[in-house]
C-alpha cells in the first residue's frame, strides 16, 4: 500500500486537488491522507464542503493581511511533525503558492519524494506573478513526479534538465474538476438582475497588482460600464481586505456592477459560462473560459497560460487604466473583434488528469494527454 499524502492551502489548489483526492480514494493499492495549511479559511473550507473533503489535519493558520513571512514560517513548523508521524511515500502539491513551496521544502528536507501538480508553468519573470513564479520553479527543483498540464509545460521542465521519464502530460485537473458544473437549468438571483443584459465576470486578487495596479483596473472598468448601459457586471470579491477595501472605493457607487461575496465553484463555472467577457488577474479563470468560448482580458503583464493566448481566448492586456478601457470597449463595440476571440477551445485537459496523475502513482501504464490540433 502506497500512502500519498496531499497538501493544499488555497481556494485554487482546493479546487484542483480535490478532485484528484476522490479518484485516489477509490485505489485500492493507496492510502490518502489529507493535510489543510488553511493559508485560506472560509475561500477553502466553501470548496471543501463542495467536494465532500474532510482534512485528516489541518494547521489552521491563516490570518488577517498575513505576510509571506507569516505564511512560511507558520507552515514549516506545523507540518514537520506531520511528515515525520506519517512518513508517506509522496507527498503532492498543487501549483505556486507559499503552501505548495513550503510543504515541498519542508519535504526535501526530511528527503520524502514530492509529487508537482500543474509543473512546469512559467514566464521567467521571478516578479511576475509574485511569489508564484518562485515557488513553482523552487517545486520544480524538488519534486520527483511532475505531472505537467500541457506539451509547453513538459517542454519547459525538459529544457530546466528535469528527467524525460519523470515529467507525465496529465492535462489539468481543473478540467476534471469542470466536467459536471454547468447546468443548463442553472438559476442565480444575480443572474436574474442581469436579465438580457451583457454579464461581465470580474475577479481580481494578485498581489504583484495590490495597490495602484488594482485602482487603475477598477477605474477603467468603471469607465466602460458607465458609456455602456447594456452591461451589467458581477464581481465576486477575493476576501483579502485590501482588494475589498480598494473595490469599495473604485467600484462602490456604480449601480451596474455587484459586488458580492466569493460564490461556490459550480456557482462560479455557471457564472463563467454565460458571460460575455471576463476580465480578471486569476490563474484558474484563464484555463476555465476558452472552454466556455467566453473572451478574457487578462488584466496582468505576464502569463503562464500562453495556450490560451495561441488560441485567442486570452488577451494580455496588463495593468494600465487606458490600455484595459481600449481593449473592454473595442470587444463591446466592435462585433468582429470580439468574434474573433469567442470560440470554445481546450488547451488545457480532457477531464481525465485525476485517473492518469492516480495511475501514475500506482505504477500503472498512463498515456498521455494530447491536445486536439
Ligand atoms: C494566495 C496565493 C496565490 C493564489 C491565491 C488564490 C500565495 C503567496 N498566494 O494569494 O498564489 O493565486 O491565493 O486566491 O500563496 N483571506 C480571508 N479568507 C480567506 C482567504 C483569504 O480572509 O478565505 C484574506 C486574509 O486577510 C489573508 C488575505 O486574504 O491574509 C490574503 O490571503 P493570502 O493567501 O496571503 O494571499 P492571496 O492573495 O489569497
Ligand atoms: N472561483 C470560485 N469562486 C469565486 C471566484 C473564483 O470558486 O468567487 C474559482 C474559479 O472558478 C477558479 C478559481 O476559483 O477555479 C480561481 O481561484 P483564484 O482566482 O482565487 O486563484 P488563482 O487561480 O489566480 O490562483
Amino acid at each position: 500500500m502506497k500512502k500519498v499524502m496531499l497538501v493544499f492551502g488555497t481556494r485554487p489548489e482546493a479546487i484542483k486537488i480535490c478532485p484528484l483526492v476522490n479518484e485516489l480514494k477509490k485505489r485500492s493499492g493507496i492510502q490518502v491522507v489529507i493535510c489543510v495549511t488553511a493559508q485560506h479559511r472560509q475561500m477553502l473550507d466553501q470548496v471543501l464542503e463542495t467536494f465532500s473533503v474532510v482534512p485528516d489535519y489541518d494547521f489552521n493558520i491563516m490570518r488577517n493581511q498575513q505576510t509571506l513571512f507569516d505564511i512560511t514560517q507558520a507552515i514549516l513548523s506545523d507540518i514537520k511533525v506531520v511528515l515525520e508521524k506519517e512518513k508517506p511515500d509522496v507527498v503532492l502539491v498543487h501549483g505556486d503558492t507559499s503552501t505548495a513551496f513550503v510543504a515541498a521544502l519542508a519535504c526535501f528536507y526530511l528527503q520524502i519524494p514530492v509529487g508537482h501538480i500543474e509543473a512546469g508553468l512559467r514566464t521567467y519573470d521571478i516578479l511576475s506573478p509574485y511569489p508564484e513564479e518562485f515557488n513553482r520553479q523552487a517545486v520544480g527543483i524538488i519534486s520527483q513526479f511532475n505531472f505537467a498540464p500541457t506539451q509547453t509545460a513538459a517542454d519547459y521542465l525538459i529544457k530546466e534538465g528535469k528527467k524525460p521519464a519523470t515529467v507525465y502530460i496529465v492535462g489539468n485537473t481543473v478540467i476534471d474538476a469542470m466536467q459536471h458544473t454547468v447546468k443548463k437549468d442553472y438559476a442565480h438571483p444575480e443572474l436574474d438582475w442581469v436579465g438580457d443584459d451583457k454579464l461581465i465576470f470580474i475577479t481580481a486578487h494578485r498581489r504583484e497588482n495590490l495597490g495602484q495596479p488594482m485602482r487603475h483596473m477598477f477605474k477603467a472598468i468603471r469607465r466602460v460600464l458607465d458609456e455602456h448601459p447594456e452591461c451589467k457586471a458581477v464581481y465576486p470579491i477575493h476576501m483579502n481586505p485590501a482588494v475589498r477595501y480598494a473595490a469599495d472605493e473604485e467600484l462602490g457607487k456604480c449601480k451596474q456592477i455587484h459586488i458580492i461575496e466569493p460564490i461556490g465553484v459550480f456557482d462560479c463555472h455557471n457564472f463563467e459560462a454565460r458571460s460575455f467577457l471576463c476580465l480578471t488577474d486569476s490563474g484558474g479563470i484563464q484555463e476555465e473560459c476558452p472552454s466556455y468560448g467566453v473572451p478574457v482580458l487578462v488584466m496582468r503583464d505576464t502569463t503562464e497560460r500562453p495556450e490560451g493566448v495561441d488560441a485567442g481566448t486570452l488577451r494580455l492586456v496588463g495593468t494600465e487604466e487606458e490600455i484595459i478601457y481600449r481593449n473592454f470597449k473595442e470587444l463591446l463595440e466592435q462585433p468582429e473583434e470580439y468574434a474573433k476571440m469567442s470560440h470554445a477551445c481546450n488547451p488545457y485537459g480532457d477531464g481525465h488528469a485525476c485517473e492518469r496523475i492516480a495511475d501514475i502513482l500506482e505504477g500503472k501504464e498512463y498515456s498521455p494527454w494530447v491536445a486536439k490540433e
